[in-house]
């Protein structure tokens, strides 16, 4: 009900939003991951889809329902996220990473479980790194969308996030204290572009997912605007 009082912000757009942990297999039972539940991504997506966009959502292994209307895609691994979105980023508007993506996995798989018997010494793994999904985004050629990171630190959110930004070659990064934030349903955003830094809600506090998904919403499409009609 309250969704059809809102304006369309971003009707005739098309949003591309990453969400969830990413699973990278040890063996076929056992896995590395982290704590991200999916729940800004989703509200971000429902959002989006609120304010009228057309939105493709890639999550990873998450127990949440998809929001109405939006397009799902389920992947696992931070390959498989990749190798999903690569090829439709150059077809939306505005690219919106909220993936928790791992950034290391396992060098090899090893084909069956790993058992205990025999072993004296508890097994070690190798990591080799994985693909920045955003930084492969931003990076293309041609026809790409407008990209927005979310960056969760546990400490100098504000540097970090600038960092981020110019490391990844990015207009906007979303900042918020990641332990804090994970699997609640509460948070707080701090919005980083190269000049300008505000916080969401404005009054510093926390607010519920959902509501700053909207916030955030109407503050790209205001970014969207800007950027098609320069002042
Ligand atoms: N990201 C991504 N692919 C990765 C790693 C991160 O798309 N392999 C995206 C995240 O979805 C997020 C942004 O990049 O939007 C920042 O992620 P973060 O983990 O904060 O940054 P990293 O570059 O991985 O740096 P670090 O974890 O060392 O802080
Ligand atoms: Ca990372």
């Amino acid at each position: 009900i309250v969704a059809a009082f809102q304006p369309k912000r971003l009707a005739g757009k098309t949003l591309l939003i990453t969400a969830g942990p990413t699973f990278e297999a040890i063996d076929p039972v056992r896995g590395i991951t982290n704590l991200s539940s999916g729940k800004m991504g989703f509200a971000l997506a429902r959002a989006a889809r609120e304010a009228g966009a057309q939105v493709t959502l890639v999550a990873g292994p998450v127990s949440l329902p998809t929001p109405r209307g939006v397009q799902r895609i389920d992947v696992r691994s931070a390959r498989q996220m990749h190798d999903t979105v690569l090829p439709l980023a150059p077809r939306h508007d505005v690219f919106v990473a909220t993936a928790a993506v791992a950034d290391w996995r396992p060098a090899t798989l090893a084909e069956h479980k790993i058992k205990k018997d025999g072993k004296k010494q508890a097994p070690t793994f190798e990591l080799t790194e994985n693909p920045d999904i955003l930084a492969a985004v931003a990076a293309l050629r041609g026809a790409k969308p407008y990209c927005v990171g979310f960056a969760a630190e546990s400490e100098n959110l504000l540097e970090h996030a600038r960092a981020k930004l110019k490391r990844k070659g990015i207009p906007l990064i979303v900042g918020n204290l990641g332990p804090a934030t994970f699997g609640r349903d509460d948070n707080a955003l701090l919005l980083v572009d190269a000049t300008t830094q505000q916080a969401l809600p404005a009054d510093g506090g926390t607010a519920d997912k959902l509501s700053l998904a909207r916030l955030l919403v109407a503050d790209i499409a205001a970014r969207l605007q800007a950027a098609h009609h320069p002042a």
